[in-house]
């Protein structure tokens, strides 16, 4: 693969790494750009040449000038995150992200300005543990076909991609001309993040829905028609209304209750319903800023998201299952029903729940998911009322219910 120009020189092109990968499992060699050799040697025993010219790949092949396979290129750990430890007060937020990130699920951030919803989201991916040598091979491949890879170097670290909310359907699930994966893609075993989630277009936003309930994207064009993996952890922030300020508090709206209403419905209730975790972050307080920093930060929090995580993990060994990365949020039907065994006090609070119709029947299923990270948080037992009732709290037609029942 390659591409020739004019004067014989074979230039770079994107996806050498995938192609290497696929020529391995052919039992196929590969002939490549010389630019592109680092990255394709990632694919571990493939056959590799990676010329310069055509002039040198002929010269190789009379013997007069041997072409040397390539070295890959270098690992990374990435750019280091910001520590947790610099959010002072939003305690129920920060609970949230630890939640989220040791059971991969989705989160929700509704908030008046400067509240740190953008701060807290920009360190989730510190919480997260580093990428198993599986994923990532299969992210560096999405990274690879998208042309972000430069000199082979590759980042153990979970991608994190925060496209603005101008972005069109196009760059958010791929496609363009020379079709090529989008944002979703390009998170696969990382995070999405979408600030000021009102402001992404309906149809935008509406394209997310089906990668984020299958976990890949199908982008179909007259020329092509391209699977591309699309699993990733959404994180999204909003800000109760368009100015910012309503729901009460410091400068509340004027228009409320209306504009508050008019900017929620952007959202459609089918996407919403498939964001586990949802809370309000509240405006920070004088006194929250004036606090000396917190004595946990992002180390310990990743330190407990890599125990449950661990959890999760020996849970699905037990049962003889061979998944990549068995996260709470990704477990369905009998299998859900298997690892979410609840206490009778726990199934109580969560059918009465369910009756005074705050939620949906996916609703449910989210709710019995975020109730078995929580539980896995606090050690792995079977899950008790306290746990269900911290995971009706994060969905907000479910804390709803709760008010209204008796305790
Ligand atoms: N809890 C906090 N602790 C310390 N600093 C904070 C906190 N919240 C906000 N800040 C400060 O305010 C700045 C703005 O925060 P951030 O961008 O996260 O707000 P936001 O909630 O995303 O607001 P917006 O709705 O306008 O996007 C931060 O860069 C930080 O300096
Ligand atoms: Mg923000």
């Amino acid at each position: 693969m390659g591409e020739l120009s004019l004067d014989g020189r074979i230039v770079a092109t994107v996806g050498a790494l995938p192609a290497a990968v696929a020529a391995g499992a052919l039992d196929l060699g590969l002939i490549c750009p010389a630019a592109c050799g680092a990255e394709a040697a990632w694919a571990g025993d493939t056959r590799l040449l990676a010329a310069p010219s055509l002039i040198s790949l002929v010269n190789h092949f009379r013997g007069t000038q041997i072409l040397s396979p390539p070295e890959p290129g270098q690992m990374t750990d990435g750019a280091p995150t910001a520590d947790l430890r610099e959010v002072k007060g939003q305690e129920n937020a920060k609970r949230a992200l630890e939640v989220a990130a040791a059971g991969g699920h989705n989160l929700l951030f509704i908030g008046p300005p400067g509240s740190g919803k953008s701060m807290m989201a920009a360190r989730l991916p510190g919480l997260l543990p580093p990428l198993s040598p599986a994923e990532l091979l299969e992210t560096s491949m999405v990274h690879s076909v998208a042309g972000l890879i430069a000199k082979g170097e590759l980042t153990r670290a979970r991608p994190f991609r925060a496209p603005h909310h101008s972005a069109t359907m196009a760059a958010l699930t791929g496609g363009g001309q020379r079709i090529k994966p989008g944002e979703v893609s390009l998170a696969h075993n990382g995070v999405l993040f979408l600030d000021e989630l009102p402001e992404f277009s309906a149809q935008a936003l509406d394209s997310l829905r089906q990668p984020l309930e299958t976990g890949e994207v199908i982008v179909a064009r007259a020329n092509a028609h391209v699977r591309y993996p699309a699993r990733f952890q959404l994180i999204a922030a909003e800000n109760p209304c368009k100015c910012g300020h309503g729901g009460g508090g410091r400068g509340a709206c004027g228009r409320a209750p209306r504009c508050q209403l008019d900017y929620q419905a952007k959202v459609s209730g089918p996407f919403m319903d498939r964001i586990d975790l949802q809370i309000e972050v509240p405006a920070v307080t004088a006194a929250d800023l004036s606090l000396p920093p917190p004595a946990e930060g992002t180390a310990e929090a990743a330190r407990r998201v890599a125990i449950a995580r661990e959890i999760q993990a020996e849970r699905a060994r037990e049962a003889g299952r061979d998944d990549a990365e068995p996260l709470n949020a990704r477990a369905q039907g009998s299998w859900l029903d298997a690892i979410a065994e609840l206490e009778p006090e726990a199934r109580g609070l969560l059918s009465r729940a369910a009756e005074a119709g705050g939620l949906t029947a996916r609703g449910w299923t989210r709710t019995l998911r975020l109730a078995r990270t929580i539980a896995d948080l606090d050690g792995g037992h079977p899950i008790r009322r306290v746990h269900v009732a911290e995971a009706l709290i994060y969905r907000r037609a479910g804390a709803q219910a709760l008010v209204r029942q008796p305790a």
